[in-house]
């Protein structure tokens, strides 16, 4: 998100990614001919526990043996442009404000930023993040789905905050939520389908249900909706994560920011970080009431939380699913158990936050979503504690267990769910620097990027523990752990992978010992098919000093191997960009990733009148505004990424 609102006391912004193969054995789910062609198609129980139970080649012909990094690392850049190893092409599709694919080109982008809020209803939004690829026809057409984080007002708009108004809400809310495009791979240069019947905008005002123990709880209810079930939109979707039923999983991350508060917040909302006012300036509460907390003081209450969307079904209503409980969501990483439930890793991104688990109550059944409607819904979640000594343990929120009752201020499992925070404060969870990404590599280590807290060892904020061992963290770290039996055991041994930063950095607490390329605030991560992990990082102004920027350059994507530990950049990104979201073909022969907030202002949002002062990419020299967009890499010989 914008850097004004990182600079808020404890207010945690961050803006990045996602990934999701579907080339991933554990995970892989293949559609393909007329099965993928039906909006409804379930995964076949063959198709999908293929997936499950892995054994499936996923690079086509073949996972090769020998090194798993095999490219040229590219320097550090300070360049406006994506720059990519030797050998390796990029392609630009789905920027901000390009047609979907619901009207064709009827609503096609204006560089001026005068479309309206009905074009941009069926336009890609902007500050594209958390992505994943669903197979069609193998690995030359599918859908891509996708994030769409925040805004810049300054760019959104042609005129930016001056004159606001209901439109400018609207189109603001229009630009925010998911997209569902189809994609086609002709003479190895890939487009967007348009029309397509896949095709969909997603948005904050797009109306969804609850499920799970919140859903109708009287914390739920508000004026428009009696019932605590129906809710308008989806907002700051930052990272994703896919099902092995075939579903996409959006996570909604900083929808603080988006109310205005009272000049009192009550301890709920100081514990959420509602702000008396509007402090980061988003002003929906001036044309769409429900965002004003003063008023609507539960429409809070009905953010916050994973919501599962089918892509395959246009027509499907979107569900907050409640059973994973509500948090500044980054992502959710599904993994299997031998067993066959669903065990969903979640990171909350602020500072001194939680890791959580959800581990499903039933097993994941044949039959894709259809068989699988209500999984999500019925569990436990918990949240991690990390002991010295690399052992940890999983901590149940459970109404009635431990310190989780009534007099403690939980009246029920719903409200263990709303209130997942003070829940996890009572539990005595492990407060992390800034949870982002998590995933699971082919061991079974299962790893989760902190991208940084300059807060940590501040004064009267919490100390450095083991699992967060620096103090004024500006440059981050990856933590991995691996459970104790399966992905539902509740106890676990952790190490450090990785301590971000420069080695030979001349602050002490910046120092890190990345054997490779060096990076810092590293929070997207993917493991591909092949078992590499890409690393994507949002590096600020914020978080750390401009000579260290210097240093690092513009934030890139880099691959580790797991085992090895080595790190390789593999991209750089354009100005003031962050690199989000990963996700590539079954034949790993394809990737895509997505570039935002290219131009970023660093200290506030961007000035209309100079859209273009840092950047204008992915439009060199053609003078229009910087636009998020989809990056596809290829090898120029078609081969497989990263090999
Ligand atoms: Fe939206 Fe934590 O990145
Ligand atoms: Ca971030
Ligand atoms: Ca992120």
């Amino acid at each position: 998100m914008a850097k004004d609102f990182s600079s808020m006391e404890d207010s945690n912004r961050s803006r990045n990614p996602s990934i999701h193969e579907v080339s991933d054995p554990k995970r892989r789910i293949v559609l393909r001919g007329a099965a993928a062609s039906a909006f409804l198609a379930p995964l076949t129980g063959t198709t999908m526990l293929a997936g499950l139970l892995g054994g499936c080649a996923t690079t086509g012909g073949g996972a090769p043996s020998g090194p798993l990094l095999g490219f040229k690392s590219v320097p550090v850049s300070t360049e406006d442009t994506v720059r990519v190893p030797e050998g390796y092409e990029v392609q630009v599709i789905a920027r901000w404000g390009d047609p979907v694919g619901l009207s064709g080109e009827s609503a096609a982008f204006k560089a001026d930023a005068s479309n309206t809020a009905a074009e941009q209803e069926v336009q890609f939004g902007m500050h594209h993040d958390g992505i994943h690829f669903y197979p069609v026809n193998g690995s030359t057409s599918g859908l891509l789905v996708m994030n769409h984080e925040y805004v810049d007002d300054g760019l959104l708009h042609r005129d930016g905050l001056a004159n606001w108004s209901a439109e400018k809400v609207r189109k603001a809310q229009a630009a925010h939520g998911v997209s569902v495009c189809e994609v086609e791979m002709k003479n190895g240069k890939w487009s967007v389908v348009t029309p397509s019947p896949w095709a969909r905008r997603i948005t904050a005002r797009t109306p969804m249900s609850v499920s799970g123990p919140a859903a109708g709880h009287t914390l739920m209810k508000t004026a428009a909706d009696a019932s605590g079930r129906r809710v308008l939109g989806t907002l700051n979707n930052c990272g994703s994560g896919m099902t092995p039923w075939g579903t996409y999983l959006t996570c909604e991350e900083n929808f603080i920011f988006y109310f205005n508060g009272p000049d009192q917040p009550d301890a709920h909302q100081r514990r959420w970080g509602l702000r008396k006012g509007d402090p980061v300036g988003y002003r929906w509460h001036a044309h769409d009431e429900r965002f004003n907390a003063v008023k609507h003081p539960n429409e809070i209450n009905r953010f916050g939380w994973v919501v599962e969307i089918d892509p395959m079904n246009p027509s499907h209503t979107p569900v907050k699913r409640t059973a994973l409980g509500r948090a500044a969501h980054e992502g959710a990483t599904v993994a299997m158990t031998k067993s066959g439930r669903a065990v969903v890793y979640m990171g909350e991104d602020a500072r001194f936050e939680y890791i959580y688990k959800f581990v499903s109550r039933d097993t994941v059944k044949p039959g894709g979503f259809a068989a699988n409607r209500d999984l999500l819904d019925h569990g436990t979640l918990y949240v991690a504690r990390f002991d010295a000594g690399g052992r940890g343990v999983w901590l149940p929120l459970v109404h009635g267990q431990g310190a989780l009752t009534a007099a403690n201020g939980f009246a029920d499992q719903g409200e263990v769910m709303i209130k997942s925070r003070q829940a996890s404060d009572l539990l005595g969870g492990t407060k992390m620097d800034r949870p982002e990404w998590i995933e699971v590599d082919r061991q079974g280590w299962v790893y989760c990027t902190l991208t940084n807290n300059s807060n940590r060892g501040a004064k009267d904020q919490p100390a450095v523990d083991a699992a967060n061992p620096r103090a004024n963290n500006t440059m981050g770290h990856i933590i991995r752990w691996k459970e104790d039996g399966d992905h539902d055991g509740l106890t676990f041994q952790w190490n450090h992978f990785v301590l971000a930063g420069d080695p030979i950095n001349e602050r002490e607490q910046a120092k890190g010992n990345v054997k490779g390329d060096t990076f810092a605030c590293p929070d997207g991560l993917w493991v591909d098919g092949r078992g590499v992990m890409w690393i994507q990082t949002d590096m600020s102004t914020s978080a750390m000093g401009k000579g260290e920027l210097a240093i690092m350059g513009n934030n890139a994507m880099l691959a580790a191997d797991p085992t090895t530990g080595e790190v390789r950049r593999f991209l750089t990104g354009p100005v003031g960009c962050e690199i989000t979201g990963a996700t590539a073909t079954p034949d790993g022969r394809t990737m895509f990733i997505n570039i935002q907030h290219p131009g970023e202002s660093p200290s506030e949002r961007s000035d209309p009148a100079q859209p273009t002062r840092f950047s204008n990419w992915p439009e060199k020299g053609q003078g229009t505004r910087p636009r998020s967009a989809t990056v596809v890499i290829r090898r120029r010989d078609g081969g497989i990424i990263g090999t």
